[in-house]
């Protein structure tokens, strides 16, 4: 393990800003851990875990340790005629975790295929695509505590887990390192193809779902479709979360603006801010090197060479955009560093 000073993090975050660590290491055994904790450079600096970087943004350089999770391995723990419990280290690649379990015909993850990151960093905001999140098939997470170093596990109802977020990311975040996730997932067939998109997807290509790998295949396909890919144009997902408001509030909307898309979810209504966002004429827009995706508003892009300071400043804009008009506060999804 090589504790290396001045880093820069430009590869690491899949927006491709450039910020220099203080300090970095890349965390490639669990044994490691101890030695880490016990380090200097750990004990005395601010802590950033890091996977994919495919939601951060750096807004400045990090005065402190970036610890480059690493950890790898994939192994069945127990199975029976219904069911597979599956333990993924937190350093593996998130989609890596999809192929594993579809390609053995499980079933309970297909939806969520090729979204980018780790496995460790699914938990902290509770992936979710069409249809699904983590939480549905997650049962429990392996942690350690930053501060003392014990090796903890969180079952999955401790987590808290909500839309896009959880304890991780809340109450306790920056308190715990992931280093594994473990996951319960079906052998027979549990299809959830409800999601409209996706629905619309499988008729107009008549795709017959016979696996859990149809369904990984075509929502690669849409995501393919829709998202721009990090490796061409840096960008984080969704840089924003969708809104829920209560009736009246989306009954006033409705009024002003007949062609609202709201859906009823949970006793609550969901507003897509890519609506909110593309109604306020920001969808495609472009601001030096700072931009709204072409094809999904919630999406913001470096067209290259941006500072987070950059992308921050104009998702700022954003924000008191859609405030104006709507009386609606967007809430980013992206962490600000
Ligand atoms: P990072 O960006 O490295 O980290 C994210 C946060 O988690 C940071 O605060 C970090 O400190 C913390 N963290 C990371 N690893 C650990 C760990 N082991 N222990 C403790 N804390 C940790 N998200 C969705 O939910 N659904 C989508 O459909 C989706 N689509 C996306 C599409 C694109 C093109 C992109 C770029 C992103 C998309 N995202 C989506 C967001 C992103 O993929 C997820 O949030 C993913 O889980 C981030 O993983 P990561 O390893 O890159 O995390
Ligand atoms: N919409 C617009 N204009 C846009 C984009 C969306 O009007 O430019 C409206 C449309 O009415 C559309 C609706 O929003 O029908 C929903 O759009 P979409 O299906 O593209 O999904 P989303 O709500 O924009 C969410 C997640 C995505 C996830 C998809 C699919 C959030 C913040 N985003 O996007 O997650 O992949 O659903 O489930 O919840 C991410 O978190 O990074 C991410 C990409």
């Amino acid at each position: 393990m090589e504790i290396i000073k001045n880093y820069d993090l430009k590869k690491l975050n899949t927006f491709g800003v450039s910020a220099q660590t203080k300090f970095f290491v890349e965390l490639n055994n669990e044994n490691d851990l101890k030695e880490l904790f016990d380090s200097t450079e750990f004990k005395n600096n601010e802590k950033l875990f890091l996977g994919g970087g495919s939601n951060v943004l750096f807004t400045k350089d990090f005065d402190g340790i970036v610890v480059l999770n690493k950890l790898k391995g994939i192994e069945i723990i127990e199975e029976n005629s219904e069911n597979v419990l599956i333990r993924s280290m937190g350093g593996e690649n998130w989609n890596d975790l999809v192929n594993f379990v579809v390609d053995r015909e499980y079933w309970g993850i297909e939806n969520l295929a090729l979204i980018p990151g780790t496995v460790g960093a699914s938990p902290v905001q509770n992936i979710g695509a069409y249809g699904v999140e983590i939480k549905d098939t997650l049962e429990n997470v392996e942690v350690y505590e930053i501060e003392t170093g014990e090796k903890k596990v969180f079952k999955k109802d401790e987590c808290e887990f909500g839309y896009r977020s959880s304890i991780f990311k809340t109450k306790f975040k920056e308190k715990y390192f992931i280093s594994a996730v473990f996951l319960k997932l079906n052998k027979k067939e549990k299809k959830n193809i409800d999601y409209k998109v996706l629905m619309e997807y499988l008729e107009e290509n008549k795709i017959e779902v016979k696996s859990s790998k149809d369904i990984s295949n075509a929502i690669s396909a849409i995501r393919k479709n829709k998202l721009p890919d990090p490796v061409l144009m840096g960008n984080a997902g969704s840089f924003f979360k969708n809104i829920y408001v209560d009736k009246n509030k989306a009954e006033e909307i409705k009024l002003k603006y007949t062609d609202v898309p709201l859906f009823e979810e949970n006793e609550r209504i969901k507003i897509p801010s890519g609506w909110l966002i593309e109604k306020c004429g920001w969808k495609g827009h472009r601001v030096g090197n700072v931009g709204i995706h072409e094809k999904q508003a919630l999406v913001l892009v470096n067209y290259g060479g941006a500072t987070g300071k950059e992308i921050k400043d104009f998702s700022e804009q954003i924000i008191n955009s859609v405030n104006d008009k709507f009386g609606l506060i967007l809430e980013r999804e992206v962490n600000l560093i």
